[in-house]
Parts: structure tokens; sequence; C-alpha cells
């Protein structure tokens, strides 16, 4: 695990300034355009599944970088997919939170029938910053008596309090960041 992080780090690549001064954006599209390393990530997403004992009934990922590696762990653990999108995407009834961010505040649908209550699953994102993300798709899913067994994430920025948000769902993580 140690040297997937190492291989993962070595193809993030630091955009500084970007999309505002003092931000540094982890930019992984160099780790997507490695076939070899893009699919150890995958593996490795469905070994913590394994090991951690967690048996989702379906895969949930946010719009729109989290389906880049929610689709390809769906197949690998074989399991469905279920999206959570930005407003007015999804076509029929949907459930819908608002979540706050640094300045103002976002929101995320889900398919109202897209989960029973009862169902398990496992959210999975591209990286985890404040949390606020993974957060309220966690909300959404708990609200309706879906269980979170878990997140995973490439990416976490430990210094956001994105793990502290998101708790008690525990957190994965495989390439970490001070911020
Ligand atoms: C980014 C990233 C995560 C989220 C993390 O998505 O892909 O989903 O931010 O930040 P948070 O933990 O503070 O919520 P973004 O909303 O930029 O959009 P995209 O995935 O559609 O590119
Ligand atoms: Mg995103």
């Amino acid at each position: 695990p140690a040297e997937l992080a190492r291989r993962c780090r070595a193809l993030i690549r630091d955009i500084p300034d970007f999309p505002k001064p003092g931000i540094v954006f982890r930019d992984i599209t160099p780790l997507l355009g490695s076939g070899p390393v893009f699919g150890e990530v995958v593996d490795a997403l469905a070994a913590i599944c394994r090991r951690a004992g967690w048996r989702p009934d379906a895969v949930v990922c946010p719009e729109a970088r989290g389906f880049l590696f929610g689709a390809p762990l769906a197949y690998r653990l074989g399991v469905g997919l279920v999206p959570v999108r930005k407003p007015d995407k999804l076509p029929h009834e949907t459930r819908r939170i608002e979540y706050q961010l640094e300045y103002g505040s976002d929101a995320v649908e889900i398919h109202a029938d897209a989960l029973t209550p009862g169902r398990s699953v496992v959210l999975v994102d591209d990286l985890i910053a404040t949390g606020g993300t993974l957060g309220a798709c966690a909300t959404l899913l708990t609200e309706h008596g879906v269980e979170v067994l878990g997140a995973l994430c490439l990416v976490e920025l430990d210094g956001l309090g994105g793990r502290g948000r998101l708790a008690p769902v525990p957190l994965h993580s495989i390439v970490h960041y001070p911020s």
C-alpha cells in the first residue's frame, strides 16, 4: 500500500493557484492516464472493501470525478452503481440535500427509488477535502435508512476536516496530503 501511494503521488500533479489564488489543485489526470496505476487503484479500493468486510449492495458516487472510480469499482465488486448528481440532472423523482461550502452552498440529488431502506452501500470519490460532498451523500443515504458501510477516496487532504465531517462513517484513502 505504501508503494502504491508512492506511485500515485508521482502521477498526481500540483497546479498552484487553481481554480483560485492560494489553492493548490491536485490534478489526478496523469494517474487516470496510466493504465497500470489506475487499475491498481481500483483493485486497491476493492481490496479495502474486502478487508473491512464490507459487502455493499451498491456503490454510490458523486458527479463528476466520483464516477471515474465508482464505475470500475462497482464492476470489480459485481454490484450496481447509484449516481449522486448536481441539481436538475436526474430525470425521475429525486431527493435533494443542500450543504455548506466555504462561501455559499451547493446541493446534490439522488433518485428517490434508487435504494430502498435497509440496503447497504459504499461511497467513493476521487478526493475528500472539507468532506462537504461525501458528508452530504452520507446524510442523504442515512436519512433514507440506507446503511453507509464506509467511504473510499484516492486522495485525502488531511488538514481540511473531511474525515471528522464524515464520522462515524469510516474513511479509507490511498494518498494523503496535508492540504
Ligand atoms: C471535488 C472533488 C470532490 C470534492 C471534494 O469535486 O471531486 O468531489 O470536490 O471537496 P469537499 O470534500 O470539500 O466536498 P467538485 O465539486 O470540484 O466537482 P467535480 O467532481 O464535478 O469535478
Ligand atoms: Mg467531485
